[in-house]
């Protein structure tokens, strides 16, 4: 089941996040690895700048989340993380069809971990293709409030919806 996630689920989402996150250690820059990897003060800040989130529940249990976050004329998805046992089971497929479902821009770009393979693997099988390095740049210094470094380290994939 999908539903909409409230603040009664912020330290649940925070768990799955963290969880998940554990996939990043030793694959993205050392420099941008920590732990927890997001900070209870970092997700609130996610959730006032409108980072909007979703979850998957299994047996009323949280096992996945991922944000929806409109950013002037485009639809970014953000913080896209299953439970590490319960990756590769669909769920994720099922909220990104569900947050493309909800967007009502042309648009809709999400961005990793330029290392992050797995995830980049997740996103191209499901409808997005990656963006060129220059507009990677662009869209990330645009839309996203992110450190230099970040922009670096980055990719932006974006849905097929618009690029066909
Ligand atoms: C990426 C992620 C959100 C996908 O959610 P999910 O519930 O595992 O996704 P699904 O089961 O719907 O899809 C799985 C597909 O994604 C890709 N994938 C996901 N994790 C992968 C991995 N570690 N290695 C290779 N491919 C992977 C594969 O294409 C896989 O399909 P397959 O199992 O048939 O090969 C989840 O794996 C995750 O939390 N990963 C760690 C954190 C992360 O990278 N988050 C993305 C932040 S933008």
């Amino acid at each position: 089941m999908i539903c909409k996630l409230t603040n009664t689920h912020f330290q649940v989402i925070l768990t799955v996040i963290n969880d998940a996150a554990t996939a990043y250690k030793g694959k993205i820059p050392a420099d941008r690895w920590k732990e927890p990897y997001m900070s209870s003060q970092e997700l609130k800040e996610e959730i006032q700048s409108g980072v909007q989130f979703y979850g998957y529940l299994e047996n009323n249990v949280l096992i996945a989340v991922m944000g929806i976050q409109p950013v002037d004329d485009v639809t970014l998805i953000r913080h896209a993380y299953t439970l590490t046992s319960h990756q590769r089971k669909g769920a994720g497929e099922k909220l990104l069809s569900h947050l493309i479902g909800l967007a009502r821009t042309d648009r809709i770009l999400v961005g990793t971990w330029e290392s992050a393979s797995g995830a980049i693997k997740f996103y191209e099988k499901r409808w997005f293709m990656l963006l060129s390095r220059e507009e990677t740049n662009r869209v990330l210094k645009k839309y996203w409030r992110i450190p230099e470094r970040q922009v670096e380290t980055s990719i932006v994939l974006e849905h097929k919806r618009r690029l066909q």
